[in-house]
């Protein structure tokens, strides 16, 4: 069995399976962590019961003296490993294609995810498949909430114009993630905000190799303001 962390939340593999555990105590004390275990749960039932493709099937529940734990299907490895370690030019456009039907069938659903990133994706060993992960952070789409700053620097706009539970905020994410992918491993680790993640864009879009389609998704999403947003282009990757 290994083990990836050691905070209140933590993940073991075990069995061929991806088992993230929660700490009873933590759960008890802390009504947050019980609304976050309640939405990452109610997700990956509804994705189950939809026979989603791309979000990570659930296999069961354990319920333990000092925990619970979701058993999840395990997958080799996430998407920062493999930009990082094993990135394929070839293979990328059909794992990023993946990710934005992943993040389609969680809108079908009615969630935004609020936290994607690339440590939030899983590929399976060959990368043919792909999930989604980490729903802890999703809520039901709305439109009152405005900006909270819950997600990741870098992976999230920062003005005060976007809504957090709006779907437009995870195709932002997902236009960093198309972005970040396109990039060479590490260039886009440093960015931490929406200004700094709009200056590598411009920069990466006037380089003369950059392709028309990661154009327009980055001009569509991390460049767009959130008035003038365009949550179509990714669709371009489909
Ligand atoms: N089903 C899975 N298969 C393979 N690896 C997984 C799986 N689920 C999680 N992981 C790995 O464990 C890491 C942490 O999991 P997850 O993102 O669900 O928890 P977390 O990041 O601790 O949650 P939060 O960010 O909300 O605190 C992932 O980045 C990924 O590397
Ligand atoms: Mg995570």
């Amino acid at each position: 069995m290994t083990q990836r962390q050691s905070k209140a939340k933590s993940i073991e593999f075990h069995d061929n399976s991806c088992f993230k555990i929660w700490r009873a105590s933590d759960m008890l004390e802390d009504s947050r962590m019980q609304v976050e275990f309640t939405n990452e749960y109610a997700v990956l039932r509804l994705a189950r019961d939809s026979k989603s493709k791309h979000i990570c099937p659930i296999e069961g529940i354990c319920i333990g003296a000092g925990h619970v734990a979701l058993r999840l299907r395990a997958y080799h490895r996430d998407l920062r490993h493999y930009l990082l370690e094993s990135r394929d030019a070839a293979d990328l456009p059909h794992i990023l294609s993946k990710v934005v039907s992943g993040v389609q069938e969680l809108h079908d659903l009615g969630f935004v995810h609020r936290d994607l990133k690339p440590d939030n994706i899983v590929l399976s060993e060959d990368s043919k498949s792909v999930a989604l992960i980490d729903f802890n952070r999703a809520l039901p789409v709305q439109d009152q909430s405005e900006y909270e700053d819950l997600g990741t620097p870098g992976y999230q706009p920062d003005s005060r114009h976007w809504k957090d539970t709006d779907f437009n905020w995870d195709y932002w994410a997902l236009g960093a993630i198309i972005l970040e992918s396109d990039m060479r491993p590490n260039d886009y680790y440093q960015v931490a905000s929406e200004k700094d993640a709009k200056k590598v864009a411009s920069k990466h879009l006037a380089h003369p190799q950059t392709s028309k389609c990661i154009k327009k998704i980055v001009k569509d999403t991390v460049l767009a303001n959130a008035d003038a947003f365009k949550a179509d282009s990714a669709d371009l990757l489909i």
